[in-house]
């Protein structure tokens, strides 16, 4: 009798103690990085909102690449990420609206591809984590106090060129050069500090160099031809608004055949002539990664030193090559990445 009693008793004790042990171990299991992990805190799928300056081969292929990014670290989108686009379509009120949209969306972290994108979106919020997705030079455009110790709720990547390296390029393809023109817009911030490096750097070749700024796209149909007649080559940054144009870029400036000297592979694909250029994919790929140690909790934008790409690869687009009569010479071609055949 005594012990049939008992068992129960028994039997109740041992349960509660087996599950708060097996409760205090699943916890302890969890490692560290999981425990500030933003999205399994409230057990929603984490949220990343992303805000594109406007379409053109080399942002969307820096998009496709975060996604990638982030799919290779764990967030696929859909399936254990949310990610919402918005596409400012280059309309500076547009990335207002888009930028305070994204942030009353609450999003757990925000990646912003292309310079006036980036500023749009900093000026809404200084608490949310922003990651940027290929900016040239994060400090000039005001958005990082030092690319090594960021400081805010800003860090990310920067496709800041390989200029020299452009300028090795462009005097051994077109040895009879003698003065570049550098066509850009002066409404980004990110061109003109490009257009003063690439100087500095054509200069130390022996280049003659003019600068050639649009107010806006409205002008760069007149802007290349004058150019035609006064350059031996056209120069490129990575300028949006005319990356956005660039088949108009590339029609004008083959009417005199005057070659154009771009500053990424997806410019020489659409016409350039040949460059050293960082890989646009892998530029968001790495944006992809840092967003995702974000979301982990591994690491803070404030300590999170700018990720700077510092070689390019080269690509030579064949056809236009063959367009311009000009000869590219065997050791160049030999490393190159050849399009347009
Ligand atoms: N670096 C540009 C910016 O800061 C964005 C950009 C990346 C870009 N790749 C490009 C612009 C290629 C033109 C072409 O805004």
């Amino acid at each position: 009798m005594k012990k049939s009693k008992l068992m129960p008793i028994i039997i109740l004790v041992l349960v509660v103690v087996l599950a708060g042990a097996y409760f205090v171990g699943s916890k302890g299991n969890k490692s560290s990085e999981e425990s500030t992990d933003q999205s399994s805190a409230n057990g929603k799928i984490p949220k990343v909102g992303v805000l594109q300056y406007v379409s053109h081969p080399a942002l969307d292929e820096i998009y496709r690449g975060i996604k990638a990014g982030l799919k290779k670290s764990g967030y696929e989108d859909g399936k254990t990420v949310d990610i919402e686009l918005l596409n400012g379509q280059a309309d500076q009120s547009k990335l207002a609206t888009m930028s305070q949209q994204l942030i009353s969306d609450d999003s757990d972290v925000l990646i912003v591809i292309a310079t006036p994108a980036a500023q749009a979106l900093a000026n809404e919020t200084k608490s949310v984590p922003i990651v940027l997705g290929a900016i040239t030079d994060p400090v000039s455009a005001g958005l990082v106090k030092s690319n090594k110790k960021p400081g805010g709720n800003i860090t990310g990547v920067s496709d800041k060129s390989p200029v020299a390296a452009q300028m090795d390029l462009a005097t051994k393809i077109l040895p009879d050069a003698k003065k570049m023109g550098i066509l850009y817009s002066s409404a980004e911030d990110n061109s003109d500090y490009q257009a003063k490096q690439v100087k500095k750097a054509a200069e130390e070749k022996g280049l003659t160099v003019a600068l050639y700024a649009v107010p806006s796209a409205n002008e760069i149909t007149q802007m290349v031809q004058v150019m035609a007649n006064e350059v031996d080559f056209i120069y490129i940054p990575t300028d949006n608004t005319i990356a956005n144009a660039m088949q108009t870029v590339v029609e004008v400036a083959n009417k005199t055949n005057t070659p154009i000297i771009p500053s990424v592979d997806t410019m020489v694909e659409q016409g350039g002539l040949a460059t050293v250029g960082i890989n646009q994919y892998k530029l968001g790929v790495k944006t992809g990664q840092m967003t995702a140690d974000i979301l982990k909790g591994k690491s803070k934008p404030a300590t999170t030193p700018v990720y700077t790409f510092d070689s390019g690869d080269v690509i030579v687009n064949e056809k236009q090559a063959e367009k311009l009569g000009i000869t590219i010479p065997e050791d160049v071609l030999k490393e190159a990445k050849i399009v347009g055949e």
